[in-house]
């Protein structure tokens, strides 16, 4: 069975195709409308949610399908000590795809074993978030119209990240990309993707100052330091405003530069920038529904 777990199980190609399928939706919106009539989609969210959650809604509900679920664990049989296992199995009885966030990495991996039907990652504990970089990634083409020969700039948050981490995963595979990591000393990206990247022959690096290299990117990825994964309050309130983008910051920045955020935004850009022409992260907010949308109807096919 197809699910969506890891955006490095599927290949350019097929993300490709969802692009189009994107596009496609935008162009011709009213050729959808009933797409995925009957059919249901349970959003399963054991971690606080704004845009996925109610994105895969806005997603299902235009497609013409019903949408039912949870929003915190605490209103489901969780709060009993029931498994993601058993959890599951019982929902794919009511739905006919299951969207699912949770604290813990791995997780949605355990739900696919067991689910009678597909399973989307919609957020791992600080690990991956395929279907924030399913938003990335159309946004990157339809700004620049390419995803390859680029040079992405991911900032904030390397290590707890998890739309980064995906992200890296998935431009690793075009041509001619390089990445040039910003973060403080501690919050580096992890190790493992460190070496995924050398393994990949993808060239990066790492730095300290966001002025240092702020001229030199076609996308700046700005990204909050993820409060919920941190040990002690200290480190956080420490950590928190390591980067902030103003307008002084962005002189020096290209007149064609990309600015994404995966959002929810702290104090990482300020409001000033908002109304920057170069600002794409509402824009991002649109295109994950589109492409969640698109992402739906694939996984409905993949499944009859
Ligand atoms: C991100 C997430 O949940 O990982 N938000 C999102 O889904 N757009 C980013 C974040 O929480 O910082």
């Amino acid at each position: 069975m197809l699910h969506l777990l890891d955006i490095a199980d599927w290949s350019p190609e097929d993300l490709e195709k969802l692009m189009d399928v994107a596009d496609d939706m935008i162009a011709r919106p009213d050729d959808y409308f009933d797409a995925a009539k009957r059919k249901k989609l349970a959003t399963l969210f054991y971690e606080p949610s704004t845009r996925t959650r109610l994105s895969f809604e806005a997603a299902m509900l235009e497609l013409g399908g019903q949408v039912l679920g949870f929003s915190e664990a605490s209103s489901s049989s969780v709060s009993k000590g029931e498994s993601v296992a058993d959890t599951v199995r019982t929902v794919g009885c009511y739905a006919d795809l299951i969207a699912m966030r949770h604290p813990k990495e791995g997780a949605p991996t355990v739900a696919a074993a067991f689910s009678p039907v597909p399973i989307i990652n919609a957020g791992d504990g600080g690990h991956h978030h395929p279907t924030q970089t399913l938003a990335d990634l159309l946004t990157i083409r339809r700004e620049k119209g390419r995803l390859n020969q680029l040079v992405i700039g991911l900032c904030g948050d390397l290590q707890f990240g998890r739309t980064v981490h995906s992200l890296m995963n998935a431009m690793a595979r075009y041509k001619s990309i390089r990445f040039v990591l910003v973060s403080p000393e501690e919050l580096r990206v992890p190790e493992y993707l460190r070496e995924g990247m050398k393994s990949l022959g993808v060239p990066f690096t790492e730095v300290e100052r966001l002025e240092d290299v702020i001229g030199t990117l076609d996308v700046l990825y700005m990204t909050r330091v993820q409060k919920e994964r941190f040990f002690n309050e200290a480190d956080y309130v420490r950590l928190k405003d390591s980067y902030i983008l103003t307008m002084e910051k962005l002189k020096p920045a290209r007149r064609d530069l990309s600015i994404m955020h995966p959002l929810p935004r702290v104090n990482e850009i300020r409001q000033a920038v908002d109304k920057d022409p170069r600002a794409c992260y509402f824009k991002q907010v649109l295109n994950g529904k589109h492409m969640r949308k698109a992402l739906i109807l694939k996984l409905l096919e993949a499944a009859k």
